[in-house]
């Protein structure tokens, strides 16, 4: 780290995934103009963020993050934040029936534009050009005017992640995820499934309770909990001049913030210590996560630990493991020893995604729902037998009908991939498999209580 952080110091420190603008000075243009925007968020929201993931370090709570892989300007939609949304409200409240535990949501969402790649190029028909990186930095096309990366895009990036804000504020406070709404949050493509038909079966008995709470006087009028819901947005903070902008002092307790969401993370490529990526999240008080990828070693860990969270706060930092369905069951049991016996206070999450990605034999870059479900599993299992919590998940999906996951009920094959393939980057769980992962999680999530309640470990999770 260094002597002392500033929102700039990254600025002094090598950075990996950082895009070659053509124009510094327009870029240095932007960064002025929305380092005067309004910040997206309040440090109010982050800190408060912070304190419900330090109930789920603590085994009270359980963290359920999710959301496209990639946002884009052309899929800009009302119905796509909305969908998005109501599986993610579905989802969690299967775990909630699963766990009996509160559900901190974490959307992938308003503000997931950069994108890291593992080839600065890419080829095609001959010709090279720069690698699509996200919206916020180039475009999609294989053009050279497109792929050349554009300071304007960050303005797009900022007014689109605000109206998005906008209305998942809205519907998370405005009546849309009222408890007795839980029947409407089924998309008309999974209603009638056995998806469908099981969160129905669900949602019934939920009704059921809802009535007998309403007969003891607790409405959603009178009991706020039932008629709206805290929801977090989050991002990989990648393109740290975008984040350098919208990092504000809050005028409360004077300290930094990158209000450009409540949640930020640091993915697997930029996790090097004395890199830029680490320095910049280093001095900011949000909430922060760590993706922790098969190449982690355990003591970087530990050192990492130590620049990204020396006050060990429960609910700074968590540790989203991403190995692969096959590397989990040895490579993760390390990275917690390392954690739980330094006295580390951490959230432990799963993403059953990114070790996952394979090529299809149609040449599509799928991710086969057996190997997502495995490394979930896997993920509980290490917990299981090492004696600490497995908090979270951290899933790439969408509310749309699509077909970029081979598997599931629905049996997603190969010949189908190019049905409904819309994915800007990484292929993302459609609603009906987002559910289906979300019962199988609530079954686990079921029999762990069983059994802890049962030896006397760690009861506390599940009251
Ligand atoms: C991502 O979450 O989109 C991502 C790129 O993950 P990772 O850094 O774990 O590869
Ligand atoms: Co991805």
């Amino acid at each position: 780290m260094t002597a002392k952080w500033s929102p700039e110091s990254w600025r002094e420190k090598e950075i990996r995934q950082a895009p070659r603008y053509p124009d510094e000075s327009a870029l240095a243009d932007v960064e002025a103009r929305l380092a005067n925007y309004p910040p997206l968020v309040f440090a109010g929201e982050a800190r408060r963020l912070k304190e419900q993931l330090g109930a789920v370090a603590e085994g009270k709570a359980f963290l359920l993050q999710g959301g496209d892989c990639a946002e884009s300007f052309a899929e800009f939609h009302a119905n796509n934040i909305r969908d998005t949304f109501r599986v993610l409200l579905q989802m969690a409240v299967v775990l909630t029936f699963g766990a009996t535990c509160p559900i901190v949501k974490l959307g992938r969402m308003a503000g997931q534009f950069a994108k890291p790649r593992s080839a600065s190029t890419e080829v095609q028909g001959g010709e090279e050009l720069p690698s699509y990186r996200g919206d916020i930095i180039n475009g999609i096309e294989f053009e050279p005017a497109s792929r050349t990366p554009d300071p304007e895009r960050l303005l797009r990036a900022y007014n689109q992640s605000a109206a998005t804000l906008n209305l998942l504020r809205a519907f998370a406070q405005g009546g849309f995820a009222d408890l007795q709404k839980v029947h409407q949050w089924t998309l008309e493509f999974v209603d009638g499934s056995p998806q469908g038909e099981r969160y129905e079966a669900m949602a019934a008995r939920i009704d059921e309770t809802l009535d007998f709470m309403a007969a003891c006087g607790l409405t959603p009028q009178t009991a706020p909990q039932l008629r709206e819901t805290d929801f977090y947005t989050s991002h990989e903070a990648l393109l740290l001049n975008y984040e350098q902008a919208l990092t504000r002092v809050d005028s409360l307790t004077g300290q930094w913030y990158d209000c450009s969401a409540h949640f930020l993370w640091i993915g697997d490529r930029t996790r090097q210590l004395d890199e830029a990526h680490v320095e910049f999240l280093s001095g900011v008080k949000n909430p922060i996560g760590l993706k922790c990828g098969p190449s982690l070693d355990p003591d970087d860990l530990l050192r990492l630990i130590d620049a990204l969270n020396p006050d060990n706060e429960p609910g700074r930092l968590t540790l989203i493991a991403r190995m692969g369905a096959d590397k989990v069951a040895a490579g993760l049991p390390p990275l917690v020893r390392a954690v739980s016996r330094a006295g580390r206070k951490v959230v432990w999450s799963c993403d059953p995604m990114h070790g996952n990605t394979v090529k299809s034999s149609s040449g599509y870059k799928t991710r086969p729902f057996e190997r997502i479900l495995k490394e979930v599993k896997s993920f509980f299992e290490v917990h299981r037998a090492e004696g600490s919590y497995g908090g979270g998940v951290h899933f790439e999906m969408t509310g749309q009908d699509v077909t970029e996951c081979i598997g599931g009920a629905q049996a997603i094959s190969d010949e189908h991939l190019g049905d409904r393939y819309h994915t800007h980057c990484d292929p993302r769980l459609n609603a009906s498999q987002a559910l289906e992962l979300a019962f199988l999680i609530s079954e686990h999530l079921k029999e762990e209580r069983a059994a802890l309640s049962g030896n006397g470990r760690r009861v506390a999770a599940a009251s």
